[in-house]
């Protein structure tokens, strides 16, 4: 079986509100994406296509895959202006693949042990999404923030990535959402539920596998990247 991991590094980061992309900030000596870049590299997945700005492409060529030597990065692709389109395109450049893992980017602590959960439970059950409990109660709130309903924390999880799919699910589930124009997509195993109406299997992620958002995002990581 062939593993392709896709990750994702097209954004903005607009919510981080820097002068330099979130994805190439500096952290513990090198820019934010070699860390996901890194993990993959280390994993069993043969293959990695990194999706970026179109303008970015030919950065991350020389700065980065020469630069550290990534052999598993066998293509370099420019993203759309949202996250799923960005992965449709990462999808469309994977083609003969069996199994695919969708990692943010911008999730430098992801380390083999989830990467590895994911695949074995895609082997099982088709699908396996990085997640954690939330810690928090959470509140659904109507449109005036008037709290409306309390789900039980027993049932509410965060999601992360990597998402992995076995790719003769993923590839027409995203084909189907792009066809009929459904917006919103915030994540992967969305795809799967509004297109097959399929649940996904949540598997173990950790508190530390953060996506660096907003610029206290930078704090935390400064702190955890001193611990790998
Ligand atoms: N991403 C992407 N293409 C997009 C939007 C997002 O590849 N059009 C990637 C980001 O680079 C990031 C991951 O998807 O690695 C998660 O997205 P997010 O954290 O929302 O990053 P940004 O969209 O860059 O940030 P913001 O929403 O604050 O602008
Ligand atoms: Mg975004």
């Amino acid at each position: 079986m062939k593993y392709t991991a896709v990750i994702l590094a097209a954004g903005k980061g607009s919510r981080m509100n820097s002068g330099i992309q979130k994805q190439y900030m500096e952290l513990g000596g090198f820019p934010l994406i070699y860390y996901a870049l890194n993990a993959f590299e280390r994993s069993r997945v043969d293959d990695i296509i990194l999706v970026t700005g179109q303008e970015e492409v030919d950065y991350c060529r020389t700065e980065i895959i020469e630069k550290f030597q990534f052999r598993k990065v066998h293509q370099i692709i420019s993203g759309g202006d949202e996250r799923y389109l960005s992965v449709f395109r990462g999808l469309c450049a994977a083609e003969s693949t069996d199994l695919v893992l969708i990692h943010d980017g911008a999730r430098p602590f992801v380390t083999d042990d989830i990467i590895e959960r994911t695949i074995q439970s895609t082997l099982q059950y088709g699908s396996g999404i990085a997640a954690v409990p939330v810690k928090d109660t959470v509140k659904i709130a109507d449109d005036k923030q008037f709290a409306v309903q309390t789900p039980s924390r027993d049932h509410v999880w965060m999601m992360q990535t990597p998402q992995t799919f076995l790719y003769s699910l993923i590839k027409p589930a995203y084909e189907k959402v792009i066809e009929q124009r459904i917006q919103n997509i915030t994540d992967d195993a969305m795809v799967l539920e509004l297109a097959l109406g399929r649940s996904v299997k949540l598997v173990k992620g950790s508190y530390r596998n953060i996506k660096i958002t907003t610029p206290e995002d930078m704090e935390i990581a400064e702190i955890f990247v001193k611990k790998i």
